[in-house]
């Protein structure tokens, strides 16, 4: 009911309902309900141990939930209930997710990464791929141009910097033009410099593509946030937009206060 009046213009990409997970008994997600619009980009905080990963790994179908349902909303109403596909089927229905360490192929160069996950995608369409070489080529130059390594195309990936490796990584799901992106922490360890770029580009991809963010930095979530969702205990403990969550005393409480102490 909630749901009807909250969104009523911009139409859902994900809906996750009342879902529940446990480990050995203990609840790592809590009847949690979260709802993603098309073209969104929505950051998760919270500390650890919040269920934050197992989040991403219940949307991936890494894992399956106790209860509660996980659909993704696909055109012409047609909805996928994520909690029957497998995980491998999951990156062609447009999810693609971004791990924290950067898995680029160290030995292949940027240009040659890109292809690679260009082409990961296709299964059965493999066989047209000669076809479509220069479409090819235009997606992958159009993707270096996005992360920013359009001049180091012949570079391998193993001598970039870190930040240049995580932006090779969000660039290998570009190639494979995911609905939604799952991105975990893609500013950890970079310079300012370089958080400060990585934000600017995952703006820059908001409204093309839907993104769920996990991060700390929050200067960071600062810089790319219109909506946030705190996570605590596998609920959801507050969401709205930076300043509403910045200052609210439970967030305060069990997160924010924490992490001030600890710098
Ligand atoms: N596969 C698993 N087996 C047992 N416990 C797990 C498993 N995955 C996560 N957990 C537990 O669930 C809780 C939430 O973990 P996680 O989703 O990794 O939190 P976060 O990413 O927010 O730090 C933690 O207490 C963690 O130990
Ligand atoms: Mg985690």
């Amino acid at each position: 009911m909630v749901l009807s009046l909250i969104h009523k213009s911009t139409p859902l990409i994900l809906s996750v309902d009342g879902v529940s997970k446990s480990f050995d008994g203990f609840k790592a997600i809590n009847d949690l309900s979260f709802y993603l619009e098309e073209g969104e980009l929505r950051t998760v905080i919270g500390p650890n141990g919040a269920g934050k990963s197992t989040f991403m790994d219940l949307i991936t179908a890494r894992t399956r939930p106790d209860e509660g349902q996980i659909t993704l909303h696909l055109e012409e109403g047609h909805d996928v209930d994520l909690r029957r596909v497998r995980e491998h089927q999951v990156s062609q229905l447009g999810i693609g997710r971004k791990f924290q360490n950067p898995t680029v192929y160290a030995s292949h160069s940027v240009y040659d990464n890109l292809l690679l996950s260009l082409n990961n995608n296709r299964g059965i369409w493999a066989s047209l791929r000669f076809k479509e070489q220069k479409r090819d080529r235009e997606k992958i130059f159009e993707v270096m141009k996005a992360i920013r390594l359009q001049d180091v195309k012949g570079t391998l990936a193993g001598a970039l910097s870190h930040g240049q490796k995580q932006w090779l990584e969000i660039g290998m799901l570009l190639a494979q033009d995911p609905k939604i992106m799952l991105v975990d922490e893609p500013a950890a360890g970079m310079s300012d410099e370089e958080t400060d770029r990585t934000g600017e580009l995952l703006l820059g991809l908001a409204g093309k593509h839907s993104l769920i963010v996990i991060e700390h930095d929050m200067e960071f979530v600062r810089q790319i946030a219109s909506r946030v969702t705190v996570l605590h205990q596998g609920s959801v403990l507050k969401e709205g937009d930076f300043d509403t969550v910045r200052s609210d005393e439970k967030v305060v409480e069990v997160y924010l206060g924490r992490q001030a102490r600890k710098h």
